[in-house]
């Protein structure tokens, strides 16, 4: 059995619609501060199997302890957790407390249980910002903002868990850009108020829900002057967290991938993508650079292929269509 933390957000609903096509079972732990209970409904729409499902706070280790105690998990896939940059920068405490005393409950319960494999959402943030590109896991680290430090914690403690105890199969994914929905327009991302991202910004535009799309600087060194990212699709994320899943099934030992397609798009790039895929106009306009962003940061996917055969198979055009088709028939909430 298979615990999903966070599996009602956005990547966790598609890899839970992933492990049950494989036959996999799996219970989802959520607080639904960043999502619906509905998801639920839509993975039983989509699989025609309904996953048991916890509304649980990691915080509440009585809570978890419930979980572990009524079912034999062997392996926990922990999405759970705060996102957003600047608002981690505003409340550092919170994201701290919730990202990282959150997984330190939840380990806490998974050695008490006897549980020993986890994979973590980790990021790409994880890299700082001077670099080389494309990003190697090898690449060095540092962190420019709370969010990211929360992530870098968490990767160090299960380095150190790792050491302590051999016996843990730990994989950290190390996440570029997600995007894109599954096919059937059921689930995908649906961010509270303006939202930061650059996507889920497109299609409010899209949608005539905002004006128009601020793109933040035109005088980066890149192909066209905007900034360059590497797009990956949710969906193709979500077979990342299959493989990774073999990897340590019958495995121990500490592994971590970058997860991304190794190709960079431009936010104008991005927009033409989306307007050619989907024959829609976005108005937009050049801002000035946002606080704290790159250039250029896209992944090598070198070792993510020759370890667990993973290899993205969406392109842009994909990814934009099926951002597209899920945000066009959505509820917005909160849009000010
Ligand atoms: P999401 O917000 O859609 O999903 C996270 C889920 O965790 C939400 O459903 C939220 O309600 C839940 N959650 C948060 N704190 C919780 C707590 N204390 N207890 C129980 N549930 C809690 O985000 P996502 O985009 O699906 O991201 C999943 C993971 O991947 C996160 O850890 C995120 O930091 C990481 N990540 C995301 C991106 C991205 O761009 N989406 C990039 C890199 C890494
Ligand atoms: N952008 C705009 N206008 C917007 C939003 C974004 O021009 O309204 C641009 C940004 O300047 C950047 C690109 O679009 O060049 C992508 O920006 P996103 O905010 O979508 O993504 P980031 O690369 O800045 O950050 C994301 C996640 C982080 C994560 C990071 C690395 O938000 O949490 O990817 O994986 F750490």
């Amino acid at each position: 059995m298979i615990l999903l933390t966070g599996g009602t957000g956005y990547i966790g609903s598609h890899t839970a619609v992933k492990l049950i096509e494989q036959n996999e079972d799996i219970i989802i732990l959520d607080n639904l501060s960043n999502s619906k209970a509905e998801v639920i409904d839509s993975i039983e729409t989509i699989t025609g199997k309904r996953p048991k499902f916890y509304q649980t706070d990691l915080l509440d280790i009585d809570g978890l302890e419930q979980i572990f105690k009524e079912n034999k998990i062997d392996c926990v896939i922990h999405f759970a957790g705060l996102k957003a940059v600047g608002e981690s920068v505003e409340k550092p405490l919170l994201y701290f407390n919730n990202n990282i005393t959150g997984t330190i409950k939840l380990l806490m319960t998974m050695q008490k249980y006897n549980c020993k494999k986890i994979i973590f959402s980790s990021s790409a943030t994880v890299y700082g910002t001077t670099q080389v590109m494309p990003l190697t896991e090898n690449s060095p680290l540092g962190v420019t903002n709370p969010y990211g430090r929360t992530k870098l914690v968490i990767e160090e403690m299960l380095n150190d868990l790792h050491v302590a105890d051999k016996e843990f199969g730990i994989v950290l994914l190390r996440y570029f850009n997600p995007i894109g929905a599954h096919k059937s327009g059921l689930i995908g991302e649906n961010p509270n108020g303006i939202p930061n991202n650059l996507m889920p910004y497109i299609c409010k535009v899209a949608k005539c829900e905002l004006p128009q799309l601020n793109v933040f600087g035109n005088d980066y060194d890149t192909v066209d002057g905007t900034g360059v990212r590497d797009y990956i699709h949710v969906e193709d994320l979500a077979v990342g967290h299959v493989l990774s899943y073999n990897r340590i099934k019958t495995n121990n030992g500490i592994y971590t991938y970058n997860l991304g397609t190794g190709n960079g798009y431009s936010v104008l790039q991005v927009i033409k993508a989306f307007e050619k895929s989907n024959d829609v106009k976005i108005n937009y306009k050049i801002a000035p650079r946002r606080a704290g962003d790159v250039a250029t940061v896209y992944a090598s996917t070198k070792k993510a292929e020759e370890e667990i055969g993973f290899k993205a198979q969406y392109g842009i055009e994909e990814m934009c269509r099926d951002s597209w088709n899920f945000a066009k028939t959505t509820k917005s909430y909160n849009t000010k």
